[in-house]
């Protein structure tokens, strides 16, 4: 059979549902359907492997698909910066191996509260996980999720979401890329406990010290009988997991080969370090991007320049946001990809990016 005739019905069959990442025995039984002839497995396999990465991406369970499909999401490019509006799960099914350099990124914690009905009860303003902190000093605080709501099966979700997610995105790492991931001291062990299952490695934890108004209530209804009792401390730090797909042979040796491994310093003499002081999201900010968990650029910056230790490669936030990770790396100079599942999100990122970049 002619090479033209079997790559035209290859590149049909793949272009048919471009989401849909292939084994080589589906294409090739697609194709034969497609032709009304039988059509050699190897010929397929062939084409397949002189065509991949060009046309072709080998996805994480060694599937094919065009190796533009994660561009068949609705997409926008902001500077150095890619978002997507996709589930970051469908999006990471697509994505290339070994692709992506570091991984910074505020996920879903409650699963619940980006939920529709959580973000329908967030809008009317009562209801929900999202509380309403009191407002002091003349300000109107931000509404917070409340975790301690959670029963044990939505925890049993959260495990199940990120051994799920950690074994998505493993794959799609260069070895040696490290991931930053803000959690909260009430399920940090969870989500730590299931990336570990996913086979990373634990590297720390960067501690955020800044001022929140979680906790630190009196007993709910019995405020005046229990005046000097507070039922949890007032949290005044955010953890922030460090974790890393382990690298090939030593750091040096990675490093040449992959780029990653290490992480970058703030100067040569001065490590980068595991405790870093900030201040809540300024007005300024979030007038830009009014997103209900927007992190500060300060912040952000200094994280995401840590996390290429060369400065160069691709920084992946598969939960965007309002894109507060792109901006950071578009100050630095460094490329980036977002993921935003919800399509108002991804709007005001497409808007935010190139403001917050400049602040
Ligand atoms: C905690 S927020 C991140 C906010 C971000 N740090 C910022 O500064 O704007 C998590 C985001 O993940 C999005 N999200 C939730 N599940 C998702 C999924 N499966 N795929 C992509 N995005 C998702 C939510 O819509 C939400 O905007």
């Amino acid at each position: 059979m002619e090479r033209g005739v079997v790559r035209d019905a290859i590149l049909d069959v793949m272009g048919s549902d471009p989401f849909e990442p292939l084994a080589i025995s589906e294409i090739t039984d697609r194709c034969q359907t497609a032709l009304g002839s039988a059509v050699p497995p190897s010929s397929i396999r062939s084409y397949l492997a002189a065509n991949t990465p060009k046309v072709f991406t080998r996805t994480a369970n060694g599937h094919y698909a065009l190796a533009n499909a994660c561009d068949s999401f609705d997409h926008a490019v902001i500077g150095a910066s890619t978002i997507y509006c996709a589930d970051a799960f469908d999006w990471m099914r697509l994505a290339p191996r070994n692709s992506i350099s570091a991984v910074v990124t505020d996920p879903p914690y409650g699963l619940v509260e980006y939920s529709e009905k959580e973000k329908e009860k967030l809008r009317i303003g009562h209801g929900g996980v999202w509380r309403l902190p009191p407002s002091f000093d003349g300000c109107k605080r931000s509404p917070l999720p409340r975790f301690t709501v959670l029963t044990d099966e939505q925890r049993d979700g959260l495990y199940r979401f990120f051994l799920a997610w950690g074994n998505l995105i493993y794959p799609i790492l260069k070895p040696g890329a490290h991931i930053l991931m803000a959690s909260n001291p009430l399920l940090s062990h969870i989500v730590s406990r299931a990336l570990e299952d996913a086979g990373l490695e634990r590297r720390g934890e960067v501690i955020r010290l800044v001022q929140t108004l979680r906790g630190g209530d009196k007993p709910k209804n019995h405020e005046k009988e229990y005046p000097d009792v507070t039922v949890m401390p007032r949290s005044q730090w955010e953890p922030w997991l460090l974790y890393r797909k382990p690298c090939e042979g030593t750091v040096a040796e990675n490093l040449r080969k992959w780029g990653t491994g290490g992480l970058r310093r703030i100067d040569r003499d001065k490590p980068f370090g595991d405790v870093i002081k900030s201040s809540p999201t300024n007005a300024r900010e979030k007038r830009i991007a009014p997103h209900p968990s927007l992190k500060p650029q300060s912040f952000m910056r200094e994280v995401v320049r840590a996390m290429l230790p060369l400065g160069n490669g691709t920084v992946l936030d598969p939960f965007a946001g309002s894109g507060s990770t792109l901006a950071a790396a578009n100050h630095v100079g460094y490329e980036s990809i977002g993921v935003e599942m919800d399509r108002g999100y991804f709007e005001l990122a497409k808007n935010s990016i190139d403001p917050l970049s400049r602040l």
